[in-house]
This record gives structure tokens, sequence and C-alpha cells, in this order.
């Protein structure tokens, strides 16, 4: 299976998030925003680690066709390892899973031994302390700048001071780990992130949600390149 390549590490790196989009019509929205986009966030939900229930590898395998994009699968599930597989050969090219769900080691192992890019995800609510043991053992960290499950939610701006301290480690230890936020991000809010240390910006709402996607995203970059 060809593996796509997301933009260089430690890169500024806009990530549409397909859950605000319009699934009646999902190949033309990633076609909409893939030349202003590095890579391409999948929201998989499981209704058991989040209330709420979305999409899966067979639509993975369908929209695969439509982009060359990195796709990032972030699995919002309690026993994602059923499933890493499966996403793998529906053509995700990495998975992030989340510290909460446990066997973090094993994860990473298993999403490894699978060819898959590596993210670890944490909610708003768990410490830098939880991620930091696997920081040289990932490509990604994420931090959730909202309780995950739904698109359109206000970013928490509590979650910053938790972005610098894992931007801090990874610039310390010199490790070529990517850092992504996720939920809430817009023109007001990408600035933040980036200036407490995150490279990787997902945007559902603020992208989808509006009348013109691409540029949705170009404002994005254009607002967030201004903290970098
Ligand atoms: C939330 C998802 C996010 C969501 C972001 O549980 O993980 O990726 O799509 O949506 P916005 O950008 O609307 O907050
Ligand atoms: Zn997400």
């Amino acid at each position: 299976m060809t593996r796509h390549v997301p933009g260089p590490v430690g890169s500024l790196q806009i990530a549409p998030s397909i859950l605000s989009a319009d699934f009646a019509d999902l190949a033309d929205a990633i076609e909409a925003v893939d030349a202003q986009t590095d890579r391409l966030h999948v929201d998989v939900m499981d209704g058991h680690f989040v209330p709420n229930l979305t999409i899966g590898p067979p639509v993975v395998a369908s929209i695969r066709g439509c982009s060359e994009r990195f796709f990032d699968c972030h699995l919002m599930m309690t026993d994602p390892g059923d499933y890493l597989e499966a996403f793998a050969k529906a053509g995700a090219d990495g998975c992030t899973v989340h510290v909460e769900v446990g066997e973090t080691g094993e994860l990473i192992d298993h999403a490894r031994a699978l060819g898959l890019a590596v993210g670890l995800a944490c909610n708003p609510d768990t410490p830098f302390e939880a991620v930091e043991p696997w920081l040289a053992d990932v490509d990604l960290v994420l931090c959730m700048t909202v309780f995950p499950g739904f698109g359109g939610q206000s970013f928490m701006g509590s979650v910053l001071d938790k972005v610098a301290l894992v931007r801090h480690a990874i610039d310390a230890r010199a490790l070529g780990v990517d850092l992504q936020v996720d939920g809430g991000i817009d023109p007001d809010t990408a600035p933040l992130a980036v200036a407490a240390g995150a490279n990787v910006l997902v945007a559902g709402s603020a992208i989808f949600g509006t009348e013109d996607p691409a540029a949705a995203a170009a404002g994005i970059r254009s607002a967030a390149q201004s903290a970098r």
C-alpha cells in the first residue's frame, strides 16, 4: 500500500476535518480544499469512547482516491486496536489513538507493525504527564482543545499551557514529533495555538461550515502564520 507523506515535521500544516463536510458529497468537499491543506483529518467515533457515531474504514477506502494527502485517522474509540488493520488496509496513512484508552505501548507497536504513522491524543483534562512517557515513540501528539465527540464546539484556551509543555519537551529532546490541536480552531484561535507551540491545526466547521472552504483554509493558514 502506498503511504502518503505529511508536510515536514514541525511545519505549519492545515488539516481539514471532514466531520463538518457534507457526507453526501465528500469527494467534492475533499477536492475543494485539497490545494490549501496538508493532511486530511478523519474523525472516527465509536459511540462508546465518545457519545457519537461517525464513519469507519469503508468510507476511508471510498475517499482514498479523492486525494493524495496524508490521511490522518483520529480514532475516538475504546478499542482502536481492533480496527487498526482495517484502517491501514483502507488507505489510512496514520492513526491517532487516545492515551485515555490505555494499552498505549501495545497500540503504538501494533500501528507501527502495520506501517502506519502514529499519533497520541489527549483530552483537555488529561495532563501532560500522561503523554510525556510516549513522546519519543510517536509521530504526532494531539492536544484536544475541546472534549471529543462533536464538531462546532468552542476552543478551550485552558489547554494552551499543556500545548506549551509538549512543545518544550519535543524541542528540548529534539524529537521529530508534530504537535496537533483539534477543536474550535478558526482564524482567531489558530494564532493562539501556534504561539503555544502547535504546528498542525485541525479545523472542521471553520472550513466546511463556510461558503468557500478553500478560502477559509487559506485564511486559517495565514492567521496562523502570523504567530510563527
Ligand atoms: C471533535 C473532532 C474534531 C472536530 C473539530 O471530536 O475530533 O476533529 O471535527 O471540529 P471543529 O473544528 O468544528 O471544532
Ligand atoms: Zn478530530
